[in-house]
């Protein structure tokens, strides 16, 4: 596979340090952990699966390797009810119907040679799936596979397996050169031993004080060490509080921004209370957090 941007490609990174030096470098800040599972990922050709809480940089991580790499990304969104028909093909319908019509206009009509024809690349839609696959190299995203129904990762098992799908009608269309797939999980719902047994995984970890710092310095221009210092060890704090929803790092960078915004220098109780709304979501979190907004500054 190529490379673009950083001028690497999927064959010339050779270790998890090169791979993660090369992600910085377009301002993706993986420790040892996600460097090395998306290093064998890369070079052992398998899909990783990434499972997180909300924020940890799972689905940056894809875009990031898309980016490191210079191959396109193709995402597919999951959703509840999501189906083959919204992620791998569709059979286009109303234009097979018009196709039929334009046949029988002109009085040609063998009705085996006309089904045939119904079932040909002209009148298939590729979604994101069949599409990687046509489209390889790239990077396949499958963001938040939890969210789906679980009958729906049977569909992915033959492509992770074969970077192949079989469309009944059709035949088998198969990748000439692997997608590298980054599946993603809320872990709201515990995914298949069988999708899990065909990837590698990788729980992502909240950035450690000094990471989540240097992604604060990076992400919001002109923010200040003591700032970023600052509400990167709030957050952390906060992280550690049982709060309904837990900040995550883009919480994390909403809020330097916000206070950036207002023009503030210093993380203080009084800056702290009226950006409150940037990193915490919930009501109940407000109110405990108000209550006590000394120890979160300490
Ligand atoms: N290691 C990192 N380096 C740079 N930016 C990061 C890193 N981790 C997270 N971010 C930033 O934090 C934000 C949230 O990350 P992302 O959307 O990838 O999280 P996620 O794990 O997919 O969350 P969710 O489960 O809510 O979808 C993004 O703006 C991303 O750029
Ligand atoms: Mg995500």
């Amino acid at each position: 596979m190529t490379g673009a941007t950083t001028g690497a490609t999927t064959d010339s990174i050779g270790s998890p340090d090169e791979l993660a030096q090369t992600l910085d470098g377009i301002g993706y800040l993986a420790d040892e952990g996600v460097a090395t599972a998306a290093f064998l990922a890369v070079r052992m050709q398998r899909p990783l699966f990434c499972e997180g809480e909300p924020g940890t940089g799972k689905t940056s991580l894809a875009l990031a390797l898309s980016e490191a790499f210079g191959l396109p990304l193709i995402r597919l969104q999951c959703h509840e009810g999501i189906d083959a028909a919204q992620a791998l093909y569709e059979w286009d319908f109303p234009r097979q119907l018009l196709h039929l019509r334009a046949l029988e206009a002109v009085g040609t009509l063998d009705v085996e040679a006309a089904e045939q024809s119904l079932y040909t690349e002209r009148f298939l839609l590729a979604r994101p799936l069949l599409r990687a696959l046509t489209e390889a190299p790239c990077v396949l995203l499958v963001d938040e596979i939890d969210r789906a129904d679980d009958e729906f990762e049977a569909f992915l098992l033959q492509l992770l397996d074969e970077n192949a799908v079989t469309i009944p009608e059709y035949g088998e269309v198969r990748a000439a050169t692997p997608p590298l797939v980054v599946l993603t999980s809320n872990r709201t719902r515990e995914v298949h031993d069988a999708l899990k047994r065909r990837c590698l995984y990788h729980w992502l970890e909240h950035p450690d004080l000094a990471r989540e710092i240097a992604i604060l310095r990076r992400k919001v221009p002109g923010l200040g060490e003591r700032l970023a210092t600052q509400v990167a060890g709030a957050v952390r704090r906060l992280r550690e509080m049982e709060l309904l929803k837990p900040p995550g790092v883009a919480e994390s960078m909403d809020w330097a921004r916000a206070l950036q915004t207002l023009g503030r220098e210093e993380l203080d109780a009084e800056s702290a209370a009226r950006t409150l709304g940037a990193v915490l979501k919930y009501s109940e979190d407000l109110d405990r957090v108000r209550a006590k907004l000394d120890t979160l500054l300490s």
